[in-house]
Formats: C-alpha cells, sequence, structure tokens
C-alpha cells in the first residue's frame, strides 16, 4: 500500500512540474486539476463503467456493425494489392478525385482534387492541424457554439487562441443570432461550426449558417465546418457552408469516413478549400501524421462513389434507432429532444432524478445497467450549470442493442 502511495505521489510531483503545451491542452479540455494531475476524459470513465458492470455503452458514438461490404473488401482488396507503405502526402489520387466527385454530386461544390484537398487521420487531425496551421497568437479568437465536440477546446488550446463560446440552449439548440455577432469581432481569426452537431443533434437553420458567412466576411475569419454527420441528417438535405454565396474562398470543409460507413477505427478523414488554405494546412499536417491508412483510402474511394440509396438508407435507418431509443427514455421519464441529425439523443433527466446529469451519469450504469454521458462534459466549466439535467445517449448501436437498452431505462424509470 506505501508503495503504491509512494508511485502516486511521485507521479503527482512529476505530472506538477513537467512544462509544455500538454498543460494547455489539458486545461481546454477541463482536465487539468489544481494539483498539477490530469482526469481521464468522462468517455474514459464511462466506458470503464461499462466494462466493470456490463451495463449497454450509449456513451461512446461508434457503431456496434460494419458498414457495406464494398467498402470492407475494397480496403482488403487492396492489403492484398500491396497498398502497404506510405501513400502520397495529400492523400491517394483515387479518394482525392472520389472526394471532389463527392461534393459535385452532394452539392454541387467544384474542388482541384491536385490542389484543393487533403486526406487526413480522421476529422480530428484536420481539424487540430488547421488550427494549428492558422492560429497565429494569443490575442486570435475561435468562435464555436457551445456545447461542442470535446478535441475543439483542447485543440483550440494547443494552437495557443482563446475559445469564445455562444450558448446553444434547449429545446432547439440554435444560437442567438444577436449572441452570435456580439462574440465575434476582428480578433476572430477562426469561426468553427459543426453541423449536424454533436452532442445536441441540432441541425442548423440557412439564418444561421448565412451569419457565420456574413460574419466571417465582416470580419475577416476563416471558417472551418466540421461536416462528419453530413449524411445523417434526418429532415433535410445536408446543407454546406460553402455552398452559400460567398463562403467557398473562405471556409475549410471537413468530414470523415467515419461515420458515414461505420468505419471510425479507419481514421479517413478529409479536408478541403482553397488551395492557399490547404498548403498553410498541410505544411502542419506533413509533419504531424504524414500520411496514413494506405489501404483504407481507396476503399473510401469506393465507398464515396456508392449510389445514393446507401446514403439516404444509412440516414433512415439511424433516424429508426433513435426512435426507438426515444421511446425507452421518455417510458422512463426523460423529456427527449429529438435529433435532427447525427449519432445521438439529448434527453432531460430532471423529472426523474437527473437534476445533476453528472452525478446521475455516474450512477446510470448500476442503476439502470446503461452508460451514458452528460451534456456537462462538452460545455466550458464556466457554463456547466446552463446544461444540468441534459444527458446524450449515442443511439449508433444495432436495434436489438438499443432496444434492449430501452427497456431497461423504461423499467429504471417505473
Ligand atoms: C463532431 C465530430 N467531429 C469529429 C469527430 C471525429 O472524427 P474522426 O474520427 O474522423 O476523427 C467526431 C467523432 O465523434 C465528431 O462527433
Amino acid at each position: 500500500m506505501a508503495k503504491v502511495s509512494f508511485r502516486y505521489g511521485l507521479s503527482l510531483f512529476f505530472m506538477s512540474v513537467i512544462p509544455g503545451a500538454w498543460r494547455r491542452t489539458a486545461a481546454g479540455a477541463g482536465l487539468l486539476a489544481a494539483d498539477g494531475t490530469v482526469a481521464p476524459t468522462i468517455f474514459a470513465e464511462m466506458s470503464a463503467a461499462a466494462a466493470r458492470t456490463g451495463a449497454i455503452n450509449l456513451g461512446q458514438g461508434f457503431p456496434d456493425e460494419d458498414g457495406p461490404v464494398e467498402v470492407l473488401e475494397a480496403a482488403r482488396a487492396a492489403i492484398a494489392g500491396g497498398a502497404n507503405q506510405y501513400p502520397p502526402g495529400r492523400g491517394v489520387p483515387d479518394l482525392l478525385a472520389a472526394i471532389s466527385e463527392h461534393q459535385r454530386r452532394f452539392y454541387g461544390l467544384d474542388i482541384d482534387p491536385d490542389r484543393e484537398v487533403i486526406v487526413t487521420a480522421g476529422a480530428t487531425e484536420a481539424l487540430t492541424a488547421a488550427l494549428l496551421a492558422l492560429i497565429d497568437g494569443p490575442d486570435d479568437e475561435v468562435v464555436v457554439f457551445e456545447p461542442y465536440y470535446d478535441s475543439y477546446a483542447a485543440a483550440v488550446a494547443l494552437a495557443g487562441a482563446k475559445l469564445v463560446t455562444v450558448p446553444l440552449r434547449a429545446p432547439g439548440f440554435q444560437p442567438d443570432l444577436d449572441r452570435f455577432a456580439a462574440s465575434v469581432s476582428d480578433r476572430t481569426r477562426i469561426i468553427l461550426v459543426n453541423d449536424p452537431h454533436n452532442p445536441t443533434g441540432a441541425v442548423f437553420g440557412a439564418e444561421v449558417l448565412t451569419e457565420v458567412v456574413r460574419l466571417a466576411q465582416r470580419h475577416d475569419a476563416v471558417i472551418i465546418t466540421d461536416e462528419v454527420y453530413e449524411h445523417l441528417a434526418f429532415h433535410a438535405p445536408h446543407m454546406p457552408i460553402a455552398t452559400l454565396p460567398g463562403a467557398a474562398e473562405r471556409t475549410l470543409t471537413i468530414s470523415s469516413a467515419g461515420k458515414t460507413f461505420s468505419t471510425t477505427g479507419w481514421k479517413i478523414g478529409w479536408i478541403h478549400g482553397p488551395a492557399a488554405l490547404i498548403t498553410a494546412v498541410l505544411t502542419v499536417k506533413q509533419y504531424l501524421t504524414y500520411v496514413n491508412g494506405s489501404p483504407f483510402q481507396p476503399a473510401i474511394a469506393a465507398g464515396l462513389r456508392l449510389p445514393d440509396a446507401y446514403f439516404a438508407d444509412a440516414a433512415a435507418a439511424l433516424s429508426r434507432k433513435h426512435e426507438i431509443l426515444g421511446a425507452g427514455l421518455r417510458a422512463a421519464g426523460f423529456t427527449v429532444l429529438p435529433p435532427q441529425g447525427g449519432y445521438f439523443t439529448v434527453a432531460d433527466a430532471t423529472d426523474i432524478g437527473g437534476a445533476d446529469s453528472a452525478a446521475f451519469c455516474r450512477a446510470l450504469p448500476e442503476a439502470a445497467g446503461v452508460v451514458a454521458i452528460p451534456l456537462s462534459a462538452f460545455v466550458s466549466e464556466a457554463h456547466r450549470d446552463a446544461y444540468t439535467g441534459l444527458v446524450r445517449f449515442a443511439a449508433c448501436k444495432r436495434v436489438e442493442v438499443l432496444e434492449e437498452a430501452a427497456a431497461r431505462l423504461a423499467a429504471f424509470g417505473r
């Protein structure tokens, strides 16, 4: 016992004295304690709770079934065919061409595959590389809607800029446009938008997207848009910001194969935009991973060329899963805030004793046999109180798993 606490004490000592950018990254993510130690992310904590208790893990957003067989087969064939060494720095030409074709086919966007797009290690690397490339110092500000996907605050902090948040409030999770306008200034280097939105499930209205472009033009900011759920919008076709008048010349559009083809572990993402911005991002990206996923790149090219029905079916199947989950949550007494897109349903647990959703989620694996994440995990520390009561559940699981989770939740609520 004494030995364990000695070791623990030693690691505390080292953590508190090691200087470096890791500290501001951890602080940006809300993980740095006053004594210098780093807390595990809530996802690690909740996945451990799922493993310990046998609870159904609706915490982290990854599918529990394989994506299209054509895509999986293409990866196997690529490995067998020898695509096992470094691909070109910008990405395999066939995938660059397929991304360009995809953007034209679905959105009418015209992208030069040789100069205006690069393949990245998931959307996460695209985002971090873009922030590191474009942020110039501590006076630069990055405006985001809050709650936000958890890597945003960490990457903005690593890049050394200031995060400026604009709240999204239940039930609709659309920003107040006056508040948004007041948050953007000449210090704003980047407006970072995620649409469809994780964790809230919001899809932003045309007036919000138009305001993003107007404010970016007015203050000469770059727009970075994270569209990883582009094919999982339930009520209307996805509208990339880059398609709006005046947007393309200042927008970096990020997406990823992970959500669209249920290949989150392959980490194939991409970023496209004007050649000068893409060159800036590539300059940083080439010293992060350089390249990744050679055999997966041609497989994702095959995926992006699948017929329209594949994409429509993927959205319809996920929407149905949200309905199953939502029914279970309602039966348990949650107030459900139905998503318009993406992997997650947000529900209010206040009426069933979940007014403190962080404590509620810590108890839920034991109490109900289900793991979920409090929305406060996607909010800066100062703003957590505004989101208490709200809980995020992943719907990207097999129907039978969701039905079992729904039954457990309903039994728990009774
Ligand atoms: C909004 C958002 N952006 C980016 C990512 C990460 O994408 P990737 O796995 O391609 O890095 C996720 C994954 O959950 C996400 O929800």
